[in-house]
């Protein structure tokens, strides 16, 4: 990428600025609704409840993932670190995760909750989406909690979360998608964008970008506050959803 864009400045004070406070924006509604804390009680235990409670996420990718003792994982957008410390949990000491946040502010806070909770096995990477600070075929499985419907270029991010994964990698993202266009004037309204509204793609569209990168077996399901499915799909309002895909092996 040559230089951020005019969204990804306007992001990144959003969230820099919400990383300076002491609590999650979900206890505003801010910026993801009451649909966030999904994860289940057992999950957090072991976690002191600032880190536990410091999500700006959609839903819940660790238990999406599955993920096994020894695997690699990039957490795409880790804010505070709260999904690399869970999925740290998971892949074990012979596993990795490694966090990626365009924010300072994000990347300082992540790193200081990793030293307080002695997470070895973890480490947080400054960098944006659309142009990964990671080696090609080195992840076995990419998460993300409610991010790439912040970028500007979501093509792109699909292209280079393809790139990092090895073959048979695969993905498990929560995030904010549509049934339907939004109006034209809240596409355009910046602080909508930062608060994870503007930038939600069409669930069809989010499929077959997905599948323009590379990816199979692509499924994109919409959750309710439990993260159970949705019967009836909502039109031309954002909701989140649970996305998967692998890169051939
Ligand atoms: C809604 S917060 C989610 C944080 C975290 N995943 C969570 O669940 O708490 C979005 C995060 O993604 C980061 N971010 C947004 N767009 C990005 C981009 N294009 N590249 C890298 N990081 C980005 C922001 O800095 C912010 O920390």
């Amino acid at each position: 990428m040559d230089k951020p864009t005019p969204i990804h400045d306007a992001v990144r004070e959003h969230y820099a600025s919400r990383a300076r406070v002491e609590n999650s924006c979900c206890d505003t509604s801010e910026c993801c609704g009451s649909d966030n804390r999904i994860y289940p009680v057992e999950l957090l235990a072991d976690l002191p409840e600032d880190i536990a409670n410091f999500s700006l996420g959609c839903g819940d990718p660790i238990t999406l993932a599955e993920l096994k003792t020894g695997q690699v994982v990039l957490d795409l957008g880790s804010g505070g670190g709260l999904d690399c410390f869970l999925a740290a949990k998971k892949v074990g000491e012979s596993g990795r995760v490694i966090g990626v946040d365009m924010t300072p502010e994000m990347i300082a806070r992540a790193r200081a909750n990793a030293e307080r909770l002695g997470a070895a096995n973890v480490e947080f990477r400054q960098g944006y989406l659309e142009d990964l600070p990671l080696e090609e075929s080195s992840i076995d499985v990419v998460i993300s909690n409610c991010v790439i419907n912040l970028s500007p270029d979501k093509s792109r991010v699909f292209r280079e979360i393809f790139r990092v994964l090895k073959p048979g990698g695969r993905i498990a993202v929560s995030d904010i998608v549509t049934n339907g266009q939004l109006p034209e004037a809240l596409r355009n309204d910046m602080d909508a964008w930062g608060a994870c509204v503007s930038g939600a793609l069409d669930m069809r569209d989010y499929e077959r970008n997905l599948n323009e990168a590379g990816f199979v077996t692509v499924n994109v399901q919409a959750k309710n506050a439990d993260g159970k499915l949705l019967s009836v799909i909502p039109i031309g309002i954002p909701f989140s959803a649970s996305i998967t895909a692998f890169k051939p092996a």
